[in-house]
């Protein structure tokens, strides 16, 4: 009998059908599988798993998933994950590093523009006919030309970002648990931050690229916000509670700091109620690496990790295994 995979919401047609050449393959409907319950109830039929990253895949889940080979997620973060469970279980886990690198990046660059030139602002105000003359004064914002952009996390979405806002007159300064090569450095002509403290001091735009831990947790908060300075934008398309969402909601309420883009919330999909109507604020849902070439390279990782595993295949050949 064929192995059987579950993906558990539909993604692009081409991986589906990739997948059902070899396997027998159920897909989810949009949201089912956010359940944990759903999951640990149906799982015990599966080989393999292509969970989204809003499909909470925890220990329950992993031990019910009696016949479960590998967990390829569709994404290149997996917080939503417990790898330790995996591994306790034999489970192999993979994500999807590199093909979304461009998207994300210009996604970023996306909203520190959109950010920095009120452009959703400033559509409003047309829609809402209030475009009677040509405004000197009107929607003064700031270029990003001249300007000092903050990246923390200096991995390959950060790096991307950091090449893009040198091309456009930025000068970049980055955190890091550790300095990035000296090549790479002296390419952007970055400076490295020992202290996050000191990084949000001097950036016009903080953006923020580091994984979900324990310790980023919350790392931007009232603190590190009370820092910035008073037209600073921060920008962050890496995991909601990365940003203690309470206390930006504060800052750009009492307009502390400048404003911000964000794509990615701390109780996803819901959106915190004091930052629906934060001034200055961009908020899209988690779309960074929502361009079609990249959700299909996406899927496609995934599936190759699924057929290398349930196919035998040496761990150390299957591509992007983070635990074999
Ligand atoms: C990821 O892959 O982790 C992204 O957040 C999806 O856009």
């Amino acid at each position: 009998m064929s192995k059987r995979v579950l993906i558990t919401e539909p993604i692009i047609p081409s991986v589906i059908d990739k997948l059902k050449k070899r396997y027998q393959v159920d897909v989810g409907e949009r949201g089912t599988y956010n359940n944990e319950q759903k999951l640990i109830d149906d799982i015990p039929a599966y080989d393999a798993l292509l969970p989204m990253l809003s499909n909470p895949i925890t220990e329950k889940v992993i031990a019910a998933g009696a016949n479960l080979d590998i967990i390829a997620n569709h994404a290149v973060g997996y917080n939503n994950i417990d790898l330790e469970a995996a591994q306790k279980y034999d489970v192999a886990v993979a994500n999807t590093p590199d093909v979304l690198t461009d998207s994300c990046a210009e996604f970023t660059i996306g909203l520190m523009l959109a950010v920095s030139r009120r452009l959703v602002e400033a559509q409003k105000y047309l829609l809402d006919g209030k475009f009677n003359n040509w405004e000197p004064l009107g929607f003064l914002g700031k270029e990003l030309n001249g300007s000092t952009l903050g990246v923390i996390g200096m991995g390959r979405i950060g790096t991307g970002v950091a090449r893009r806002a040198k091309a456009l007159g930025m000068q970049i300064t980055y955190h890091n648990r550790s300095k990035v090569d000296s090549e790479l450095e002296k390419q952007l002509d970055a400076q490295y931050c020992s202290t996050l403290q000191e990084l949000v001091a001097e950036s016009d735009i903080t953006t923020l690229h580091c994984p979900l831990t324990e310790e980023t947790h919350h790392l931007i908060n009232e603190e590190i916000l009370s820092l910035m300075p008073e037209d600073a934008i921060l920008i962050n398309t890496s995991r909601g509670p990365v940003v203690d969402e309470e206390a930006l909601a504060h800052a750009l309420h009492n307009e502390t700091i400048g404003g911000a883009g964000l794509d990615v919330f701390e109780n996803e999909p819901d959106l915190h109620p004091k930052l629906k109507t934060a001034p200055n604020c961009i908020r899209t849902p988690h779309i960074a690496s929502a361009s079609h070439k990249t959700r299909e390279a996406i899927g496609m990782l995934a599936a190759d990790a699924i057929i290398g595993v349930l196919e035998g295949q040496p761990a150390s050949e299957i591509p992007n295994l983070i635990q074999p």
